[in-house]
């Protein structure tokens, strides 16, 4: 039984004062509690009461880590970033998006935030020698907007671009992923409304042990659900606090890379109203890097906005009907089922069911 005091946890301070208050010390006192009774001894819902006791158990059961500065430099060296396959993106990103960080990319709607988490999906099975993690992708979808056909546009179009580098190479790691692998490679979960969100979330701690092989998580968007008729501020705060804790430990055990899109919002400032990403502050806080996309003329800019380590900056890119792509040269970097009522499927299962809907279309 853990004597670590409920106060070492990652809790806000009124969530630690009502558990001391009902004479829970220690994160062994709550070792037995189910959600339901702590729920109604500390008079919250029960949603808040499961998100206490997964970070009591989270908090618990990693405990404190340490490490030296040198050794962490030696595994970020070890590690690889995730290219987006334009140099521009990749430079202002410091060589592609990090693993075991937030990546938030917000932007109007339209900018390219789906298209280029798509991109991104497709991206993280090539090899490393293409800039990819070899890995497979969860795919959360709030908006609907994840289409298996586009996927498989933007994968095809990768695939044949990179190929004549592949067949020069000639060597097993650099060979690409066939287009059906790729379908095969993202896990998509729709979710509908933001307690889906959360239970997806909460179920992929296990789902990554059954599937280590992804190295990849996408919420796009993070915000969808939490704007509309979310009249609770402050539950709205704890939620969105306690999953990016819960995606930031995933990232952080697993190596993974995790991006998420993120709406904008209107503020009005000294009588001026500006764009702004929507959650606010705490929100924010939470992101290691944000990216603001927008449109900028006949193309779209990238604006580097909070990075831990690299200069603020901005670079142009394009939707094309291949995907991501830089307005300035060839792409190309420069070297089970949760317990929710969400539902998963490959992007490969989702592509088939289009075309059988396709077909019956051309065929009606
Ligand atoms: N096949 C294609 N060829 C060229 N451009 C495309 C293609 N498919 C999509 N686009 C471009 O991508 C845009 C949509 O981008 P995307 O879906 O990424 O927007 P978003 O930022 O996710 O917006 P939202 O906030 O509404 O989700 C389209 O308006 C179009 O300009
Ligand atoms: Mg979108």
């Amino acid at each position: 039984m853990s004597r670590k005091p409920v106060s070492a946890c990652r809790l806000t301070a009124g969530q630690t004062h009502k558990l001391a208050r009902c004479g829970y010390e220690t994160v062994g006192d709550l070792e037995y509690v189910t959600v339901a009774e702590l729920s109604k001894e500390l008079e919250i819902g029960e949603e808040e009461a499961a998100q206490i006791l997964r970070q009591i158990k989270d908090d618990s059961s990693s405990g404190v880590e340490s490490s030296t500065v040198f050794s962490g430099l030696r595994r970020e060296e070890q590690l690889h970033s995730l290219s987006t396959l334009t140099r521009d993106f990749d430079e202002l990103l410091g060589g592609g998006i990090e693993p075991r960080k937030l990546t938030e990319f917000c932007g109007a709607p339209g900018a390219g935030k789906t298209q280029l988490a798509m991109q991104l999906s497709v991206n993280c099975q090539l090899p490393h020698a293409f800039g990819g993690l070899a890995g497979q992708v969860v795919y959360i979808d709030t908006e609907g907007s994840f289409m298996a056909d586009r996927f498989k546009e933007i994968a095809e179009h990768t695939r044949s671009e990179l190929q004549p580098r592949a067949s020069r190479r000639r060597k097993k790691q650099a060979a690409l992923p066939s287009v059906e692998e790729m379908l095969e490679g993202v896990h998509v979960f729709r979710v509908h409304n933001y307690i889906e969100q959360i239970a997806v979330l909460n179920a992929l701690p296990a789902f990554q042990i059954d599937h280590p092989q992804v190295k990849l998580v996408v919420i796009d968007s993070i915000a969808f659900h939490f704007r509309a008729d979310f009249h609770d501020m402050g539950l709205r705060t704890r939620l969105l606090n306690g999953a990016a804790q819960q995606l930031l430990s995933l990232a952080t055990q697993h190596n993974i890379v995790v991006l998420i899109t993120n709406q904008m919002t209107t503020t009005i400032k000294d009588g001026t109203a500006t764009l702004i990403p929507a959650l606010g502050e705490t929100w924010a806080h939470a992101c290691t890097t944000r990216v603001v996309l927008a449109f900028d003329g006949d193309t779209r800019s990238a604006s580097l906005f909070k990075s831990p380590s690299l200069p603020e900056g901005s670079i142009h890119y394009s939707v094309t009907a291949g995907g991501v792509r830089s307005v300035r040269g060839a792409a190309g970097p420069s070297s089970q089922t949760p317990s929710s009522s969400s539902t998963s499927s490959t992007a490969a299962t989702a592509a088939a069911a289009a075309t059988t809907a396709k077909r019956r279309h051309e065929h009606s």
